[in-house]
């Protein structure tokens, strides 16, 4: 069977070319006596017993007019060697000088598995919609009336009602779904203490999470009475094989299609505003699931679009989560793909100004509000250096140049922080001051020292922190393990992203082929440092690597114990991330409740840890980030402190 899978897994361009190095009379010509026969070549047959030539070779294959052998090199190697196909490709591609890709050998049946959960989250959609439209989805079915959506609406979406209580496993059974199928799909709550396995969602609104091509890959459930605050309003299903949520976009198949026929891709915070805004004439409309949006999303939003809108709240929570999202974009921009943001009137979500104000009020009173990326960047640093001292301004203006620092695309970095200077200069010293100031020199050369006497250190940018801690993995790299999906999420300069996707791509690799390790976080034979080295230089990283490998901290000194390095590192990353703290540590005690381990545990420990000395105002090695707000990491705004599991 894993031959099999091999076989499958093994790209056809790879064959081809294997196929076209391997001179066929050569290999043939091993073990027979060939003779030139025009362009071909011809000999006694090795398949059968003959005494006069009836075997022909060419270019590309091989064929016997005697007894109807055919092939090509790997099934003359195969035939002639008794060896399998993979065998046969591992030998001919080593005399070939060629390496073989690294598919994991569980791909085929990685592909049928995947195959099967979207089959049974299929199913449990239509369990769910068909159950809408039962007498026990009255209360459902009045609850999305009471919201203002239409009958057509819920149909479009899908939306669906999970009664709970067996209902779902009794449809899915009918189908010959197994419960632990329902439960590879995220569909049951992991069983505790002896008690069965329940389902996930009971007694909600369910909203059907689709991919990029419309299949549902996981669920979103919404409490139906809002005086029961003690379960949480929004449930979404768990991360699997097929869904992650820093990887999805809710509504992406519809949006996408719709951005594509002119319409405005338009991110809001959650499943009511896109549906609202899709029924109001807004169909470009998408939402993360319950996280704050991310890296990836954005990458997503931009193969939809060049310029998606970004909507937020127009209170402080609203603002800090805005900024924080900018100083996300900022190492990804580039002059094609861009944001632009759109501030909605405090305390309303698209929802409620849609039920307000209707779609013009939302053309109004939103979207003509909407803000190129640099101006919203501006206002919002501003609002955060609020006095009119000259300490705090200083402050500002380094905000700004740090903030310009982190974007990737050289020359737009270059163009904001031109603009974001004349910005400055043009609010705080009105042309005729500012030529006094300057003797008359222009304004945009002025030396920053002459108007920052109390310039701090430069704030330790994304650019800072993302080398120490891509240094400590390069020198440790089965660390990558543990750290991975922190890593992934990690704001980076551009020429960094590369790096850190290479190192990941490289560890995958060498797991693949030599099986993750066993119990936790060990070394690995195959993880070794300066392997990954040569690796990395032999793909043009070299000068990367060295200027990186000089941020490494003591912590990560070679031969350090990988527990304690991966301590550090967690520690390091808390402290010098304290706006994505509280989310980590949210999301570090789910991992270390649900599954206790000394992995889970130090995680967790080290966070805390960043975290209680930061509440103690000890700011390490680096002076406070901006966009932490001082306020150890809690934020309201998104994810940090939601009950989704
Ligand atoms: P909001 O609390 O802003 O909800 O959450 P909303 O969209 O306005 O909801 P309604 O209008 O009261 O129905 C926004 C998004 O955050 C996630 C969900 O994805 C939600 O759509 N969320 C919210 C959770 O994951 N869990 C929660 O408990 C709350
Ligand atoms: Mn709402």
């Amino acid at each position: 069977m894993p031959k099999r899978g091999r076989l499958m897994a093994l790209p056809p361009g790879f064959l081809e070319e294997l196929r076209a190095r391997t001179p066929l009379s050569v290999l043939i010509g091993r073990r027979v006596r060939l003779a030139r026969s025009g362009r071909q070549w011809k000999g006694c047959c090795p398949f059968h017993g003959e005494k006069t030539p009836s075997f022909y070779v060419y270019d590309d294959h091989y064929h016997c007019f005697g007894c109807g052998a055919h092939g090509d090199a790997i099934s003359y190697v195969m035939q002639a060697e008794g060896q399998s196909f993979i065998e046969a490709v591992r030998g001919l591609a080593a005399e070939a000088g060629l390496a073989v890709p690294e598919a994991g050998p569980d791909d085929a049946a990685a592909a049928r598995a995947t195959h099967d959960i979207l089959a049974v989250l299929e199913r449990a959609a239509e369990s769910f919609q068909r159950r809408l439209f039962l007498p026990e989805g009255a209360a459902a079915r009045a609850y999305l009336a009471g919201r203002g959506l239409t009958e057509a609406t819920v149909r479009r979406f899908r939306l669906g009602f999970a009664p709970g209580r067996g209902a779902l496993g009794a449809d899915l059974a009918r189908a010959g779904v197994t419960p632990a199928q329902m439960s590879e799909a995220g569909l049951l709550r992991a069983a505790e203490d002896g008690q069965p396995a329940r389902e996930f969602f009971t007694g909600r609104v369910i909203f059907p999470i689709a991919d990029r091509r419309g299949r549902v890959i996981s669920f979103g459930g919404r409490r139906l009475d809002d005086t029961q605050t003690s379960a949480p309003k929004y449930l979404n299903g768990p991360e699997t094989a097929v869904f992650s949520k820093r990887r999805t976009l809710y509504n992406l198949d519809r949006a996408a299609a719709a951005i594509r026929a002119g319409a405005e891709a338009l991110v809001v915070e959650g499943y009511m505003d896109v549906i609202a805004l899709d029924q109001a004439g807004f169909p470009g409309a998408l939402a993360p699931l319950g996280t704050a949006l991310g890296a990836e999303h954005l990458e997503i939003l931009w193969r939809a679009t060049p310029l998606p809108l970004l909507c937020f709240d127009g209170d402080e929570a609203g603002a800090r989560a805005a900024l924080r999202t900018i100083m996300l974009a900022l190492p990804l921009i580039a002059p094609e793909r861009s944001l632009e943001i759109v501030p909605l009137p405090p305390g309303e979500d698209p929802d409620t100004l849609l039920r307000r104000a209707g779609a013009e009020g939302f053309r109004a009173e939103a979207l003509a509000r909407r803000q190129p990326l640099i101006t919203a960047l501006y206002a919002l640093t501003r609002a955060q250096f609020p006095g009119a001292t000259p300490e705090n301004r200083s402050a500002f203006f380094d905000a700004l140049m740090a903030a310009a620092e982190t974007i990737g695309h050289r020359s737009l970095a270059g163009e904001y922080r031109r603009a974001l200077r004349d910005r400055f200069f043009a609010e705080f010293r009105p042309a005729s001051a500012s030529k006094r100031w300057a003797g008359g020199a222009p304004v945009r050369g002025a030396p920053l020292r002459a108007i920052s006497p109390l310039r701090a250190a430069p704030r330790p940018g994304d650019q800072t922190r993302g080398r120490v801690l891509l240094a400590v993995l390069l020198h440790h790299p089965a660390l990558a393990l543990e750290v991975e999906e922190a890593l992934g999420d990690l704001a980076l300069p551009a020429p960094l992203i590369r790096l850190r996707d290479a190192v990941l791509a490289w560890v995958h690799a060498m797991i693949a082929k030599s099986g993750a390790p066993e119990g936790g976080l060990n070394s690995h034979p195959a993880l070794d440092s300066p392997a990954l080295f040569d690796h990395l230089a032999e793909i043009g990283l070299g000068a990367q690597v060295g200027e990186v490998r000089a941020c490494a901290p003591a912590f990560a000194a070679p031969g350090a114990p990988l527990a304690d390095v991966a301590e550090g590192w967690w520690h390091f990353f808390g402290f010098s991330h304290r706006e994505r703290l509280g989310e980590e540590l949210a999301a570090a005690q789910r991992d270390f409740a649900a599954n206790p381990n000394p992995r889970t545990q130090r995680r967790l420990v080290a966070l805390r840890e960043a975290q209680n000395r930061l509440a103690a105002g000890d700011s390490g090695e680096t002076r406070p980030d901006q966009d932490g707000a001082g306020d150890g990491g809690a934020r309201g705004g998104d994810a940090a402190g939601r009950a989704e599991i």
